[in-house]
């Protein structure tokens, strides 16, 4: 065997394509993002700014907006704060609504995203504040916002983001624990114990990767269908759409992601057998298991992806139901998207070189979107 020698070859490490070495960094970019903001008055300052106004708005795209909406249902769980996640070519259609004492965080991993920068303009013409969330010192969205945190996770190269991801949730669920803590939902003994779990989230996050790298062969397998459902409740259900997102950005096959409430109002009329279904199990979702039994008992091929210590009532018959256990979670709600994100993102991954495709250049797709 050959060894290319070209600069970009140099440059992915020794893997095959920059996707999957990005996806092998998480730990280290997360680790990164908490050791780069832990002690970075800024989180502090960010957290008494958002405290201090009316209501928060979270403006993204893509993934981006999937972090955003991580960050609102932890948010609401610790700080009992409500926050409006809009996508970010939406925002003009609600903007007339914002008012000088709101505060919109835009989250953008570039910090260049046309759709995400048009938001923050139309917010500040209310007279809005802003924080930006971004990966890139001085970008476009730093420059136009009051405030901003950067998430530290290192460029990333591969179109479909992993790494930014997931150090964006990190850097997010860190200032719901200020925030929280700013407003007294939780006391300083809580916010440390959260704090000391995120500590901890990189050596999960590794764990993750490799129980799910053990699983991809099976789940290859199992993904033969053109369309497949990716369900959760609460938490889940955010974890789901960007594991949804992965699958279509590189695969080019059809992943549908809805809370999985939703099934019996409409898309349940499309389970027929083998359709591949996954479930994200998180510790703040009910009746998540009526939604897998609903589900198999059609037919589908249903597979639970879950933290190992969470329980799951299944008392009817379990076939056409699997399980993919992951690292425990202890319960604690800010650790599941390291927990359960991984195995979408490998999936996606390994399927797109199986059926031929190149996962770092999607067709259609541009890294960064800067213009309308
Ligand atoms: C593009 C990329 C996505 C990304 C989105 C938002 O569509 O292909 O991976 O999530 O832009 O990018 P941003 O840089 O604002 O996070």
């Amino acid at each position: 065997k050959t060894v290319e020698l070209t600069p970009e070859a140099a440059s992915k490490g020794g893997y095959q394509h920059f996707m999957i070495k990005e996806i092998y960094e998480q730990p280290n970019a997360i680790r990164e993002t908490f050791e780069g903001n832990i002690e970075d008055p800024a989180l502090i300052k960010a957290a008494e700014m958002i405290s201090s106004s009316n209501r928060i708005f979270l403006t993204a795209a893509g993934t981006s907006y999937h972090a955003s909406l991580v960050f609102s249902k932890i948010l609401a769980r610790r700080a009992r704060l409500f926050s409006y996640p809009i996508i970010s070519s939406e925002m003009s259609y609600v903007s007339s609504s914002l008012q000088s004492d709101d505060l919109v965080i835009a989250v953008s991993q570039s910090g260049e995203t046309y759709d995400t920068l048009q938001a923050i303009r139309e917010a500040k013409k209310m007279g809005a504040k802003i924080i930006a969330v971004t990966n890139v010192l001085g970008s476009a969205i730093v420059r136009e916002s009051d405030f901003s945190l950067y998430t530290r996770a290192g460029p990333e190269i591969g179109v479909a983001a992993t790494k930014t991801f997931l150090s964006q949730i990190m850097l997010l669920e860190m200032l719901s624990s200020f925030i929280s803590y700013e407003i007294k939902t939780i006391d300083k003994d809580e916010k440390n114990n959260i704090l000391n779990y995120l500590k901890y989230a990189p050596n999960l996050l590794q764990s993750s990767l490799e129980a799910s790298d053990t699983l991809i062969p099976f789940l290859i397998n199992f993904h033969k269908k053109n369309s497949s459902y990716i369900l959760g409740r609460g938490l889940g259900s955010a974890i789901a759409m960007e594991g949804a997102l992965k699958i279509k950005e590189i695969t080019y096959l059809h992943a549908e992601s809805y809370p999985a409430g939703e099934s019996k109002h409409g898309p349940i009329a499309l389970i027929e057998k083998d359709f591949p279904v996954y479930i994200v199990s998180t510790s703040d979702a009910y009746e998540i298991a009526g939604n897998a039994i609903e589900m198999a008992a059609r037919n589908a091929k249903v597979i639970v992806v879950k933290p190992a210590d969470l329980r799951l009532e299944l008392k009817e018959d379990k076939r056409n139901i699997y399980f993919a256990e992951m690292p425990p979670s202890n319960n604690i709600l800010e650790l599941e998207p390291f927990i359960l994100t991984p195995l979408f993102q490998i999936l996606a991954y390994r399927l797109a070189v199986e059926r031929g495709y190149n996962p770092d250049k999607p067709r259609n797709l541009a890294k960064t979107v800067t213009v309308e």
